[in-house]
């Protein structure tokens, strides 16, 4: 952090929470809290809550939340710094000039450098594009009927010819060999010496969330192979949780995302309008890329080829958004290839018809699999109905399945209860899929060992924010060296500390955090709703669970430990001890 504690807690509480995020968005007083629409996604009625108690923001349907910073954050798309000095300058708080320079560079770690190189990178190519050399790479853009202020939108740029200019410009500016290695940016050989990554291709700079450059695209300007070059992962390019565009997409408030394949399909759709578009980054989608999406988003729209290996990657796709628990819907972009094409033949208004016309993913996936059977033979045609049953047998939501089952019989012109009847039967040899149970005590069964240590350690740190008073009663029994997981750590360190003084301050707690995912979750914690416990035993019940659990899986952990760590010993003996008083013991929530 560059700025000390005590100020970044000074600027927070001259802003009070209520007072800025009125700025932004409308809200009533219901209890305790405010409501309003949340402006992080789509909604019609208000589950987005700010409670001036606590100085917090939570989103009950999408999960956003935090404190006044992660607020102007989220909303201006600012870094933790930008919205330090945006707040500061709001409540009259002169920021220490000085903490910036010296100081930072020392503590600068090797992500901020490799940012800044990318930084620099990015410029240098965009300047080059704009240069003499550059003129066949904006000539290319151009003839790909990119306007000057798209080119500039998305920082598009040109490598040289030359094999290391780029080298040599960010040696003049002090970067050292060794990092222009680990950004991608260069590579070192015997023969040739430090020398550029990319030449004579346009530059697709890519961007995070908060629009820092984290790696590079780079595209030939003919049809020689291979057709793009990408940066490496890099310990800031990691390719699985990050989408392109979405710095831009996340703002656009439409009510969907459109998900496609190419660097040149997002471009072409935000030049026409369509500014909610991502792409993957050169690699099949995945299950971080769709929880990212999951904060924007409730339905993505996927604008894929429309060629084999399009369709494959679609359907696959389908699968993790399911998993993700977002909708989907398939564009049909038929007779072009892909988004890029389309505009360019069709138009902007005639892609918005496609948008409207996409089709639910479900029937998609059937009329994929139906290219396998030939209709017109009865024996075909059967076991491609048998195919459908067994696939709306993974509906497990009775309601649910009956629609489909109902909407496919009236598609295919099968009758309602011969489907419904073919379906049952499968479903008593396999089992249909089942709603997942939740145990009162919020601790999933079914969830792996690991999911199971983390969550129980969350819940017991949400219980201790919603009724400190439990502090006295536990504080024998645990203590921050319990929570294995190393963010929860870092809040039970803080929280601990004001419970022991009588203090609970969760807002401040979050400061501490600087990224904006680790706010996300610590802010999770602070602001999950407990299960609704009806009775008092219940509730008791589930306390002690967690105590427990949190408690034994400490102890295992330490246990685990012996030997390597001297600290285990003392950790392992004590635990012992906790845990079977802790077995015996009836915590009272009076
Ligand atoms: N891609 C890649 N390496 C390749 C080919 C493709 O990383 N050799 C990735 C790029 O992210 C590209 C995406 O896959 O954007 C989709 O590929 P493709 O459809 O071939 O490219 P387009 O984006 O459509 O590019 P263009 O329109 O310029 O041909
Ligand atoms: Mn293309």
């Amino acid at each position: 952090m560059y700025y000390p504690d005590e100020i970044v807690e000074e600027i927070r509480m001259k802003n009070d929470i209520v007072d800025v995020v009125s700025g932004y968005v409308k809200m009533q007083k219901k209890g305790s809290s405010y409501f309003g629409l949340c402006p992080f996604h789509n909604e019609k009625s208000p589950s987005f809550s700010v409670s001036p108690g606590k100085q917090m923001y939570y989103c009950f349907g999408c999960g956003a939340g935090g404190n006044v910073f992660t607020f102007i954050m989220e909303y201006e798309n600012f870094s933790f710094q930008e919205a330090i000095k945006f707040l500061a300058q709001r409540a009259g708080v002169a920021l220490p000039e000085a903490e910036y320079s010296e100081e930072m560079r020392k503590k600068d770690s090797k992500r901020a450098r490799l940012l800044e190189v990318n930084k620099e990178a990015a410029k240098y190519f965009f300047y080059q594009l704009r240069s003499e050399r550059g003129k066949a790479g904006y000539q290319y853009l151009k003839g790909r009927q990119l306007s000057d202020e798209t080119i500039k939108k998305f920082g598009l740029g040109f490598a040289n010819m030359t094999s290391n200019d780029l080298v040599k410009y960010l040696k003049g500016k002090g970067y050292e060999d060794k990092l222009l290695q680990e950004a991608g940016l260069a590579s070192f050989d015997e023969k040739f010496g430090m020398h550029d990554k990319f030449w004579n291709r346009v530059m697709f700079p890519i961007q995070d969330i908060n629009h820092r450059v984290i790696g590079f695209g780079g595209r030939v300007m003919g049809d020689a192979k291979p057709k793009y070059l990408n940066s490496p992962e890099t310990m800031v390019f990691d390719k699985s949780r990050n989408l392109y565009g979405l710095n831009i997409a996340r703002t656009a408030r439409k009510n969907n995302i459109i998900l496609c394949e190419g660097y040149m399909d997002v471009i072409a759709m935000h030049q026409a309008g369509f500014s909610q578009a991502v792409a993957s980054l050169g690699t099949a989608f995945t299950e971080g890329q769709a929880s990212l999406l999951k904060r924007y988003a409730q339905e993505v729209i996927l604008a894929y080829d429309s060629d084999g290996a399009g369709v494959t990657a679609a359907l696959r796709a389908i699968g993790i958004l399911k998993e993700a628990g977002l909708t989907g819907k398939v564009l049909n972009l038929e007779p072009y290839k892909d988004p890029d094409e389309f505009i360019k033949n069709k138009g902007a208004q005639a892609f918005e018809e496609r948008l409207g016309q996409a089709e639910n993913t479900f029937f998609f996936e059937l009329r994929m699999l139906q290219r396998d059977y030939d209709l017109k033979d009865p024996e075909s045609k059967t076991r491609f109905y048998r195919e459908i049953a067994k696939k709306l047998c993974g509906f497990p939501e009775e309601v649910e399945r009956e629609n489909y089952i109902q909407a496919v019989a009236d598609k295919y012109q099968i009758g309602f209860q011969n489907l419904r009847k073919l379906v049952l039967s499968y479903a008593s040899q396999t089992g249909l899929a089942k709603p997942v149970e939740r145990p009162k005590s919020g601790i999933q069964k079914k969830t792996s060992p690991e999911e199971n240590r983390k969550k129980s350690q969350r819940l017991l740190l949400t219980w201790l924010v919603e009724e400190p008073s439990l502090y006295e009663k536990i504080r024998k029994y645990i203590s921050p060296e319990d929570f294995t997981e190393d963010l929860y750590k870092k809040v039970a360190v803080k929280l601990f500390e004001g419970l022991e003084k009588g203090e609970l301050n969760p807002a401040s707690i979050i400061s501490l955090f600087t990224d904006e995912e680790e706010q996300r979750a610590v802010a999770g914690v602070f602001n999950t709703r407990l299960m609704e416990l009806s009775t008092k035993q219940e509730r008791e019940k589930a306390f002690h669970d967690i105590i427990l659990s949190v408690k034994r899986n400490s102890y295992e952990y330490f246990s685990g430990q012996l030997g390597s760590d001297v600290n285990a010993l003392n950790q392992v003996i004590a635990g012992k001890k906790a845990l079977e008083e802790l077995s015996k013991t009836h915590i009272s929530l009076d």
